[in-house]
């Protein structure tokens, strides 16, 4: 008679009720389980990726038009304390122009993503967006960190469809520790706005940040479920040597593959992308991630002399990750899987994934 590990149990339990408790989910996180079930959670999540989710890797386009930050989160190397680093703004004849190429590559879905600064005004980013619109019809998305209410709106109306604001972690006294300053309240603030606005809403965390425990994970995974979060994006830590955590050990890529796994396995059709981060720490272990639930993959499409000052961690602006280049080696992965590459606006659509937020309106 076969035994079967709690593991398993656990993994069964989750994929018939598309739910687990946090202590069962901090468990399929730890390293207690055996590379056997881990191969078992990474099938059961790539079979549900391809049920709900679809085969295609949806291609996105993203261009980092600014590095300019206030804040002073203490893993990241755009914060304002990097007093070293060049800072820049893209003009929006430069941002237009990456738009144009990253449409040009048949990509229709433009990512902008800035760091969080007053000196970003929102009237120019909404005229930004509507010219983008009206030249290149492709989805936008924005990720320029906590705006007001007001500034959400206005993008919202200049033509924006979706917005990404990782919430890095649901722990409330890591994020005060790993942000000065900052309160976890208001990001989740920020995210019922940009969701009652009618945004398609993304978030994410960093998994293996010093201080995270397993539990807190696991609490992270199940809000992105209760939210009904259309993007989930997870990547692992990555020490900058500019910031306050230098000195602390980088994360295991293999954790993060399980956390895309879950929560593949909680948020049947979510978009999930293989992180910059993931590809930066390993080539393999991003592959891996769309073996395992991830779905999307977003290229740099920043000039390489902005690129360079997009410092979040090593490797991450690297000019040598040339789009062109990248996306003929996932073109290539794709062929070898059986796997398409989708350049389509990869909408999410909610109503196809059950989500307590929708009936109640509640999500914390
Ligand atoms: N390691 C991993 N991810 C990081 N980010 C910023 N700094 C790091 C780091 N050192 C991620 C954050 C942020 C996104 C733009 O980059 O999750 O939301």
């Amino acid at each position: 008679m076969r035994v079967v590990s709690r593991a398993e149990c656990l993994i069964n339990k989750l994929c018939g009720r598309g739910s687990l408790s946090k202590k069962e989910l901090a468990y399929l996180l730890s390293r207690r389980i055996s590379a056997g079930d881990e191969r078992l959670l990474f099938r059961r999540a790539d079979s549900l990726r391809g049920s709900h989710a679809g085969d295609g890797i949806i291609v996105r386009g993203i261009v980092e038009f600014s590095n300019i930050c206030r804040n002073r989160c203490v893993y990241c190397g755009l914060n304002s304390g990097n007093v070293r680093l060049r800072r820049y703004c893209m003009t929006t004849e430069d941002i237009l122009v990456c738009a144009r190429t990253i449409y040009k590559s048949g990509i229709r879905s433009i990512v902008l993503q800035s760091g969080e600064s007053a000196s970003i005004r929102a009237e120019w980013l909404a005229e930004v967006i509507k010219r983008i619109k009206k030249l290149y019809p492709a989805a936008i998305t924005i990720s320029a960190g906590e705006r007001s209410r007001s500034d959400y709106a206005l993008w919202k109306k200049a033509g924006a469809d979706r917005y990404l604001l990782k919430i890095e972690t649901t722990c409330a006294d890591l994020y005060r520790r790993l942000h000065p300053g900052m309160k976890l309240k208001t990001r989740l603030l920020c995210l019922r706005a940009l969701k009652e606005l009618g945004y398609q809403t993304g978030s994410g965390c960093i998994t293996g940040l010093p201080g995270q425990t397993a539990e807190s994970i696991a609490e992270d995974l199940l809000f992105f479920r209760r939210f009904g979060m259309g993007m989930i994006s997870i990547g692992p830590f990555i020490p900058h040597p500019r910031t306050p955590l230098s000195a602390c050990a980088p994360a295991d890529t293999v954790s993060v593959l399980r956390a895309i796994a879950l929560a593949r396995l909680l948020n049947p059709c979510a978009h999930i992308p293989v992180t910059t981060a993931l590809r930066r720490s390993s080539a393999r272990e991003a592959y891996k991630a769309l073996e395992c639930g991830a779905n999307v993959v977003m290229f740099s499409f920043t000039p390489a002399v902005f690129r360079r000052l997009y410092d979040l961690y090593p490797g991450r602006s690297k000019a040598r990750f040339d789009a062109g280049r990248e996306l003929d080696g996932l073109r290539a992965y794709a062929a070898r899987t059986d796997r398409k590459l989708d350049f389509s606006r990869g909408d999410f659509n909610p109503l196809a994934q059950k989500s307590p937020v929708f009936k109640t309106g509640k999500f914390h």
